[in-house]
């Protein structure tokens, strides 16, 4: 069965990044095997799509990343260094889940500011950023809503301004725009086609 992780490299971001690299992971779970030794290596500000069937370890290579979770075995090197021990908050990673995880009992302005907060962002910049990263994604009018007063799309969107107001060196996207209808996707793709 064709169940392996495959890597396409998608372009380049604007922005200088950092090179990831990841040695043969592995990540078992009771007895299913998740990753049997992937190894990767990401060019700094590389753009890179993980493809794959259902199940096959995709969002597991992204945890890994993120700390969010440990590998049995292998290495995940960011700009040269060793971080596979570390936890997540000492990782410099951005990460939209594919189910959103929004905090609920914050609106989307506050989950949007909160990361920046935590960076300790002075208020009037933490202000302007979360205001330009809602309406790069097209909610300013929603900023006071909380995340059961969004649509599946909405939330979405508010976990990618999320994870791109950090501006941190890592951005992990787990299928961010499958909840978005043509559109208003090709808009955040910035597609020369978006209008
Ligand atoms: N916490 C867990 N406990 C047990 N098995 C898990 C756990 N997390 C993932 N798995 C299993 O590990 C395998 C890889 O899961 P993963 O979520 O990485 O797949 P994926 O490639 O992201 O799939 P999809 O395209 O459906 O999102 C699957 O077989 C899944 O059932
Ligand atoms: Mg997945």
């Amino acid at each position: 069965m064709p169940t392996a992780v495959a890597a396409a490299g998608v372009g380049t971001a604007a922005r200088a990044g950092v090179e990831v690299r990841l040695e043969n992971l592995r990540r078992r779970y009771g007895g299913v095997t998740a990753l049997d030794g992937l190894n990767l290596t990401m060019a700094p500000g590389e753009l890179v799509a993980l493809l794959g069937p259902s199940g096959c370890g995709k969002t597991t290579a992204l945890r890994l990343v993120a700390g969010l979770e440990q590998a049995d075995s292998g290495r995940v090197v960011v700009a040269g260094e060793d971080v596979t021990g570390q936890p997540t908050n000492k990782r410099d990673v951005g990460m939209v889940f594919q189910a959103y995880s929004l905090f609920p009992h914050m609106t989307a302005w506050q989950n949007v500011a909160f990361g920046l907060q935590m960076r300790k962002v002075d208020t009037a910049r933490r202000r302007k950023r979360a205001g330009d990263m809602l309406e790069l994604v097209g909610l300013s009018g929603f900023a006071n809503r909380f995340a059961h007063q969004l649509s599946g799309g909405q939330q979405q969107r508010v976990a990618l301004a999320r994870a791109l107001a950090i501006e941190p060196k890592v951005l992990l996207l787990d299928e961010p725009l499958s909840a978005l209808d043509a559109k208003v996707r090709a808009r955040l793709r910035g597609s020369p086609r978006s209008s």
